[in-house]
């Protein structure tokens, strides 16, 4: 990557007290190379290992060292809500209990919990502390909450002993950032994404429905989600979602229909995952048909096809992805599909093969673009198949202004 592919990104470096401090100060000048806005928070700590004119020296903006500071007077939520990662390098097992456990005595720590940036930690201290019960602990909960933790190195540690808990390589820290950056691919998009197979009404208990389970919606919104969008997920099953991600629950194509009017028009991207009916009968009965009664006749009406609907009407710049589902000539189809429905990509499934599709954890797809060659993705868990998918949309995607 080049020197200045972190261009525009606002980092907040926090530096803890450890020798390994003055390794920040490389940190933030390679940074500030690769065009990001670093702004530097010092512990009490740091200030013993390193002046705060040095940072300031190299820093592009200004450096912070108190909570309590008059001229600005919650800098903490300002710092949080503003920036696009925090990096704590280094990172005293003091800053990791404290972040562990939500303390937030100082200017970092109060930083670290207003934020829902990305967080990277990179430990350093002496290997007794690193492999402390404790501090393992505490590594292994937040890596269990998504924190990325840049593992210390073996080597010379201060005093002259020798061991794991070495501040890792600056490089290794870059490649971390640029690594949570290229995942964080959908940060700042809108992604809507539609799950599971509709039921429609034939009586009051009785519904047409289908085998979708919904998972591979699920799974598509889940790592949107986690890729840093704002999903929105209409769908029909009761799959639970992470927090942060928008669950609108319908039951029928007129209602997922409805749903998707009312939010896909202002959508980056919308991914029609859902298996929805084809043909909905013309007057559901109120109540319970009885048995009694005979087998019904129920007439059928051809729902509306709500991706081609969208389609039609799709947004400039929106990325619209439908999905077949199909047993057999399953390139002509896809093929015909990315036409008649308008679609940027169309996801085909063979559904007659075995862990394919419908009910199942896993999938396996081809994903079809206008001028490009079809892409297969093998067989492989239904989070996998959504990672694959949300590479090909971010690559369509246009740089956000
Ligand atoms: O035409 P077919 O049903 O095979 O197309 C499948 C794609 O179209 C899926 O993305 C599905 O969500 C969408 N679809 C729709 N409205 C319908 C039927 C299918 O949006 N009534």
């Amino acid at each position: 990557m080049g020197e200045s592919d972190l261009s525009g990104r606002r980092i907040v470096l926090g530096v803890s007290g450890g020798i390994a401090a003055y390794k920040a100060v490389e940190l933030c000048r390679r940074l500030v190379d690769a065009g990001a806005f670093v702004s530097p928070v010092m512990t009490a700590g740091a200030k013993h290992f390193i002046g705060a004119t040095t940072l300031s020296a190299l820093a592009s903006e200004p450096v912070r060292t108190e909570l309590w500071n008059a001229a600005e007077p919650i800098p903490h939520t300002r710092l949080g809500q503003n920036c696009d990662l925090i990096v704590i390098a280094p990172a005293t097992a003091r800053v990791i209990a404290a972040y562990t456990s939500g303390l937030s005595t100082d200017l970092l720590t109060n930083t670290l919990l207003a934020t829902r940036a990305p967080v990277i930690v990179c430990p350093a201290m002496h290997t007794e502390m690193w492999e402390h019960p404790a501090v393992v602990a505490n590594i292994a909960l937040l890596r269990s909450r998504g924190v990325v933790i840049v593992d210390p190195e073996h080597g010379r540690l201060a005093g002259g002993d020798r061991g794991a808990g070495r501040l890792a390589s600056t490089d290794s820290i870059l490649t971390a950032i640029r690594r949570v950056f290229k995942s964080q691919d959908l940060a700042g998009r809108s992604v809507v994404v539609s799950a599971g197979g509709t039921r429609e009404p034939i009586d009051a208990v009785r519904v047409i429905a289908n085998r979708s389970s919904g998972r591979q919606g699920h799974a598509i919104a889940e790592a949107a989600a986690a890729r840093g969008a704002t999903v929105h997920l209409v769908t029909t099953a009761t799959i639970p979602a992470s927090a942060g991600i928008e669950v609108i629950e319908v039951e029928t194509a007129a209602e997922m229909q409805a749903s998707l009017g009312r939010i896909a028009p202002t959508a980056d991207v919308v991914i029609m995952a859902a298996a929805v009916a084809d043909f909905t009968p013309v007057a559901p009965t109120q109540h319970k048909l009885k048995k009694s009664e005979g087998p019904p006749r129920i007439e059928l009406v051809a729902t509306p096809d709500i991706l081609a609907g969208l389609g039609a009407t799709k947004p400039k710049g929106q990325i619209l992805v439908g999905f077949a589902a199909e047993t057999d000539e399953l390139e002509a189809n896809a093929v015909a599909k990315l036409e008649a429905k308008g679609a940027d990509l169309i996801v085909a499934n063979d559904v007659s093969e075995p862990g394919v599709g419908f009910s199942h954890r896993t999938n396996a797809v081809t994903i079809f673009a206008h001028h490009r060659e079809p892409q297969t993705v093998a067989l492989a868990e239904k989070s996998a198949i959504a990672e694959a998918i949300l590479d090909r949309v971010a690559e369509l995607l246009t740089p956000s202004p």
